[in-house]
């Protein structure tokens, strides 16, 4: 009944080689290639001691848990052009010494946080050509130091976690190109001193920031001709708005391509390279309409308005007649084109706010007056609301001052209720 002895099963699984594929035992490196074989499943009969193992051409569509279980000296994985739409959780889990995972030119839709979840010393991350729409913020932590290019290329891709991206301290070449993406935020590349090659060709993007990364090192837009240590920056095929926030851009040292801006309309179509930087121009903000003056009654809910134009689209902050930044709270919201919600109106409100229109050529401001009416049967109510909004404060200060002989536990005991009240005032 006992089971044969271990050595006697390596031996056996030394020999083998799975059907069809070609194996290479350079020892002590093995090498597996299986193309166009195909392969429906990874194949289990793998020797666990692989170093290089090639699966591309296949029809594999899921990878699951046991696939490359214990491969912990596998360095390189190719699943190229398969029709892979399923990773299980921690499929690669084992993989601690994985450099290289092809998986290019299948039907991914989505990274999750546990898709890569083991790969401690991933250098190439290959995902071009998928259906790829979502990638997860945490999905790339376990390499985040140890990456050096990572290819998103072809993909659907509108979001790019973009923190994460600005945590690959050693990536050399990043590649975007051919996605959705509408935005860069600005700055994120300031912390990836290797980066060399960025692509982010045909995307929609209308502007790219600078970023503090493009000013310490020569930046150009094509790689023939560029210097080592230099970052190569590739933007064709957006649909560029052509204003004073990429004078920047048109600054680079350039290489002739097709770049065009998409608007402003009279610089539509025009060859980016081609037009002078005078031209990049911006407009500032103009208040076009405002919200007359509004009398409510307390309690009431009002929106006031105010709407800028200008290039770029301004955006519009308001000051309340305390002279405060008005932020989004429970009762207020914000929003960016203009329009200030004010859901449940108080008589601190009263008095005129001023609204802030602002771009990068400027500020406009302009005043709203609102008159706002005390609701007579509300007086008592009033009362009450005051006394309920300095409420947890005092509950607060009693908890902790007034018995001082009570107990920690007490104490908290009463922190906690104060807390519960405070929000369950906050909501109501
Ligand atoms: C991996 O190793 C464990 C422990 O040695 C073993 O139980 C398991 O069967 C192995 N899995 C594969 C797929 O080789
Ligand atoms: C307030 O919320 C709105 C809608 O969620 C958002 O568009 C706006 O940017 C927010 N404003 C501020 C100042 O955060
Ligand atoms: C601004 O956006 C809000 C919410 O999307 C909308 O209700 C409001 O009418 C808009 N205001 C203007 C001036 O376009
Ligand atoms: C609140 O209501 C009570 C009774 O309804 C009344 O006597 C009192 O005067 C009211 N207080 C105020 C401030 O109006
Ligand atoms: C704290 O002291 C007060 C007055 O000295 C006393 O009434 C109370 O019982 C004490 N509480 C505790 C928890 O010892």
């Amino acid at each position: 009944k006992s089971p044969p002895k271990p050595s006697l099963i390596t031996a056996v699984k030394a020999m083998m080689c799975p059907k069809r594929c070609m194996c290479q035992n350079l020892s002590p490196s093995f090498t597996i290639l299986c193309t166009k074989t195909g392969l429906l499943f990874v194949p289990p009969s793998i020797d666990r001691r692989t170093a290089e193992l090639r699966l591309m051409d296949n029809f594999i569509t899921t990878l699951r848990r046991k696939d490359f279980a214990n491969m912990t000296n596998l360095i390189h994985l190719t699943l190229s052009r398969n029709t892979i739409s399923q990773i299980m959780p921690y499929a690669f889990f084992d993989l601690k010494g994985l450099h290289a995972l092809h998986l290019d030119s299948n039907r991914l839709t989505c990274i999750n946080e546990d898709h890569f979840k083991g790969l401690i010393n991933l250098r190439h991350l290959i995902l071009s050509n998928n259906q790829l729409n979502f990638i997860s913020p945490g999905s790339l932590d376990d390499f985040i130091e140890t990456l050096e290019d990572l290819d998103l290329s072809y993909n659907n891709l509108v979001n790019i976690p973009w923190d994460t991206i600005g945590k690959l301290s050693n990536v050399n070449t990043v590649s975007l190109d051919h996605n959705l993406i509408e935005f860069v935020p600005e700055g994120i590349f300031s912390n990836l001193h290797k980066l060399a090659r960025l692509d982010m060709t045909s995307n929609k993007l209308k502007k790219i920031p600078p970023d503090p990364l493009f000013s310490r090192i020569p930046v150009y837009a094509k790689s023939k001709g560029s210097p080592l240590s230099s970052l190569v920056l590739s933007f064709g095929g957006n649909p560029l708005h052509c204003n004073c926030e990429l004078v920047w851009l048109r600054r680079l040292t350039r290489e002739d391509d097709l770049e065009t801006c998409a608007s402003p309309p009279e610089l539509m179509g025009k060859y980016f390279w081609s037009i002078k930087e005078q031209e990049f121009v911006c407009e500032p903000p103009m208040i076009t309409h405002r919200t007359p003056k509004l009398v409510v009654m307390e309690g009431q809910s009002v929106s006031l308005k105010c709407k800028a134009v200008g290039d770029p689209d301004p955006y519009v902050r308001w000051i309340s007649p305390e002279g405060k930044l008005v932020s989004n709270t429970s009762r207020t919201i914000s929003y960016e084109n203009g329009t200030l919600d004010i859901l449940t109106t108080t008589l601190t409100e009263k008095g005129t706010f001023t609204c802030i229109a602002s771009n990068a050529a400027g500020e406009s401001t302009a005043s709203v007056e609102l008159v706002v009416n005390p609701f007579p049967h509300l007086a008592n109510s009033t009362n009450c609301d005051k006394d309920a909004e300095s409420g947890p404060s005092d509950i607060l200060i009693s908890a902790k001052s007034s018995f001082p002989n009570e107990t920690k536990a007490q104490q908290e005991k009463k922190v906690v209720v104060a807390e519960i009240s405070k929000h369950f005032i906050d909501r109501n």
